[in-house]
């Protein structure tokens, strides 16, 4: 059982992630945090909590809200034109009788490493600074965490907030350059990736006649959240009825690695300058000393998007 822990800031692609997990029969949650970033960190929390209930998870998922604004403390506010009002779309779900804990997000993973050490994955879909903070607090997390997996960043393919970088780590370089320097096994879903896996009407339509009995609810939910994603890109980046997979994929990479292939480079965040939050990986024979970074360069996308729809799927 590959025991993962969530730190999101619960969008709606953030949101397909947290379901696929969940449904997963080879992963336990251990434990949802969230962030600012396509929603309010408060927001994000409660969307966690609603989509835990939605799946119907046999066991209980504690959820951590956590840092509302980056570490430099500049955020420009949530991303409603792309995630919608509330973060997923302005789908109302039924409210969930659980409450987030009183702990931080960064106390509860370095609370969680430290009890379950070398047995974690964590997974991030959002900002790192809930990682960076925990780092803070436990130096020793690199060596207690099994590994993080995070989506963000570019290393060869356009950037989506910048010519060269990506949301999650321009929305705060300083904690993603910690995080990079840190010494964590440390893999890098970046839009070389998730740019090419496309999930499309078609895929939701096929998710529709196939879903299994007791994913009703979360099918029905998708195809309600799902149009506003799809609605954003089109109206951005030309796309005709499809939207790039980013959080999914991440979720996907760490509990099957086989679906995509890595180089291992030594790689830093640029954070400063006209164009910060660019992944900087150093591809030269003597290169900066730096920590590899195992960057995912290609996907088996057919694979990806079956291995994640079939998941709901009778
Ligand atoms: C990333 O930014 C967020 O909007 C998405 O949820 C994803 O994590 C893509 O750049
Ligand atoms: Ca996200």
């Amino acid at each position: 059982l590959k025991q993962i822990l969530i730190d999101a800031d619960t969008g709606i692609d953030d949101s397909i992630a947290i379901l696929f997990a969940l449904k997963r029969p080879d992963v336990r949650v251990m434990g949802v945090t969230t962030g600012f970033g396509n929603t309010t960190a408060r927001q994000a929390a409660e969307n966690s909590l609603r989509l835990i209930r939605l799946a119907g998870a046999p066991y209980e998922v504690p959820v951590a809200v956590g840092a509302t604004e980056p570490l430099a403390g500049n955020w420009k506010g949530p991303d409603p034109h792309i995630h919608g009002p509330n973060g997923i779309g302005g789908v109302e779900l039924p409210p969930s009788p659980q409450q987030p804990l009183e702990e931080p997000a960064w106390a509860f993973i370095a609370r969680m490493a430290r009890e379950h050490p070398g047995e974690l994955t964590l997974v991030t879909l959002a900002r790192m600074t809930n990682l960076a903070k925990a780092l803070e607090i436990e130096p020793d997390l690199p060596r207690l965490l099994k590994r993080v997996v995070f989506m963000g960043g570019t290393f060869h393919a356009p950037g989506n907030v910048s010519p060269v970088a990506e949301a999650n780590i321009a929305g705060d370089p300083e904690a993603a350059d910690r995080v990079f320097q840190a010494g964590f096994d440390l893999t890098m879903v970046g839009l070389d990736v998730t740019q090419k896996v496309r999930l499309t009407t078609d895929h939701v339509a096929i998710l529709d006649k196939y879903a299994a009995p007791e994913n009703r609810p979360i099918v029905d939910y998708l195809k309600q959240a799902l149009p506003f994603y799809f609605r954003f890109n089109r109206l951005q980046n030309n796309c005709l009825d499809h939207c790039p997979v980013h959080d999914p994929l991440a979720m996907l990479a760490a509990v099957d690695p086989s679906v995509v292939t890595v180089r291992t480079i030594p790689a830093r965040v640029e954070c400063g300058g006209s164009l910060p939050g660019m992944v900087v990986a150093d591809l030269r024979e003597h290169p900066i000393e730096a920590p590899g970074v195992s960057i995912c360069v290609d996907v088996d996308s057919r694979r990806a998007l079956e291995e994640l729809l079939t998941t709901f799927m009778a």
